[in-house]
């Protein structure tokens, strides 16, 4: 094997033969770093000679997957777990990786599958600890304390697992490649030999992936494509919940989320997680409204919030938390422009309770609703929830799926919904009151009469 030197970026995988200031893939400033690779570190997937298959004469094994009995998790894998797939699951230091995927093993195990836990992280004691606190025992769940791919594969090729954990990628390290652990090759490669072992012997493997600080699991994107199924566990610090987000699934649906809450005693499912995101709501109080996201397949309710207030300073402040802010600026050019409310100068601020991403269109008249019922003073009748995607011309345009989001609020005992005008004649739900609007200024005339 012939050893050659590269300069990889450790943000995006790119390489180089010489060093370079900043990265032309991903534009990183001192991205590239040294690392020495084999001339060949390609591994094969299989040792076996290939035979193509017609696509008529291959069967499905609808039967193939499994449950771990923790339905959000379930859930955000697609429908249970698929044997042979490799499944990465990234979030910051801290956030409940390890929790989860301990819990998750002694599901696993209560359905007669043993579960090999390979921690790079912590000691075997330190697991103990934390499976007391969890009140998980006499299970069987195996803990290694190893870091070294090679090793942990030579004990594999002796004793076989229902299901393999790997905590985390970041400390794994094979011998055949001589840069350190964490780097983009190591990853990479620790990443391609778990791949390799999955698919040969029909065994789910979990890898647990952290995230740097802007957001990517560390060494890098170049993960993400060697995985099946790449799962974000997300949730603010100051919260108790956490969201599992699936980003890339082989096997399900994206988006899909789950919804965890973190106590004393581990991760519990949070199975109504509308109810939780509106429980600390305040009702009647100006600058509050209630819009029903789609979260892959899923309806979820939850507050907007909105502040608008004068600006004692020249420039006005703009501030978006779980919105995006560009489409902030959109829509308060929209109220400006076409409806005649004038905020422009004020400052304005949007959050989303309880620590949610909303990305959809669908939210953009809610949007609109709380910002006009901040500045005007005047609260949203508290039983109405809101959406509707807004256009630069004022119109309310249709959304997917919003049977689903009616149905949702009339479940929750919301009465009255404000939704396009498009939608309005496809819903057939009679305990809530669906009024149609197809302008802005529509809507804004039925919310503030
Ligand atoms: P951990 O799973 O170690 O995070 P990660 O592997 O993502 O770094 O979780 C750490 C946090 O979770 C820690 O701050 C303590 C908290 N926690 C609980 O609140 N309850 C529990 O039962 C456990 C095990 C952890
Ligand atoms: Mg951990």
């Amino acid at each position: 094997m012939k050893l050659k030197s590269l300069f990889i970026c450790q943000a995006c995988g790119y390489s180089a033969p010489k060093w370079m200031g900043r990265c032309p893939d991903c534009n990183g400033w001192n991205t590239l770093a040294e690392e020495t690779v084999t001339a060949s570190p390609h591994t094969r997937i299989s040792d076996s000679e290939i035979i193509p298959l017609m696509l008529d004469e291959i069967e499905y094994e609808k039967g193939e997957r499994f449950l771990t009995g923790i339905g959000e998790f379930d859930r955000v894998l697609g429908g249970g777990v698929v044997p042979g797939s490799v499944v990465l699951i990234g979030g910051d230091p801290g956030i409940g990786k390890s929790t989860l995927l301990l819990q998750v093993a002694e599901r696993i195990t209560s359905g007669s599958r043993n579960v090999l836990y390979i921690s790079g992280e912590e000691s075997p004691s330190q697991i103990k600890i934390r499976s007391g606190r969890l009140n998980v025992s006499a299970k069987p769940i195996y803990i290694l304390s190893e870091t070294s791919i090679d090793d942990i594969l030579e004990h594999l090729q002796k004793t076989m697992y229902g299901a393999l954990i790997v905590d985390s990628i970041q400390t794994m390290f094979t011998s055949g490649i001589s840069s350190a652990p964490g780097s983009v090759s190591q990853v990479r490669e620790v990443a391609s030999i778990l791949m390799k072992y999955a698919k040969k012997n029909s065994i789910p493997v979990f890898i647990v992936g952290h995230v740097t600080k802007d957001g990517t699991i560390a060494g890098p994107r170049v993960l993400e494509h060697i995985v099946d199924t790449v799962l974000y566990f997300e949730g603010d610090r100051g919260h108790p919940y956490r969201i599992l987000r699936s980003v890339k699934n082989r096997f399900g649906s994206t988006h899909e989320i789950g919804v965890f809450e973190m106590r004393e005693g581990g991760l519990e499912e949070v199975v109504n997680p509308s109810s939780l995101f509106l429980s600390e709501r305040t009702a009647g109080s100006a600058g509050s409204v209630v819009v029903t996201s789609l979260e892959g397949s899923r309806p979820i309710l939850t507050e907007i919030q909105a502040l608008v207030s004068s600006s004692p300073f020249g420039i006005p402040k703009r501030g978006a938390i779980g919105v995006d802010y560009n489409r902030l600026l959109l829509l308060v050019g929209v109220l400006d422009k076409r409806v005649g409310i004038h905020i422009q100068g004020q400052d304005i601020f949007v959050n989303v309770v309880g620590g949610l991403e909303l990305s959809e269109p669908a939210i953009d008249l809610s949007i609109i609703a709380a910002l006009t019922s901040s500045f005007r003073e005047i609260p949203i009748d508290s039983s109405t929830v809101v959406f509707g995607e807004v256009g630069l011309a004022g119109e309310v345009r249709g959304v997917t799926s919003a049977e689903v989001r009616v149905k949702e609020a009339a479940k929750l005992g919301f009465k009255r919904c404000i939704i396009p005008e498009r939608n309005a004649n496809q819903i057939s739900v009679n305990t809530v009151e669906v009024i149609g609007v197809s302008t802005v200024k529509n809507a804004i005339d039925i919310m503030f009469h």
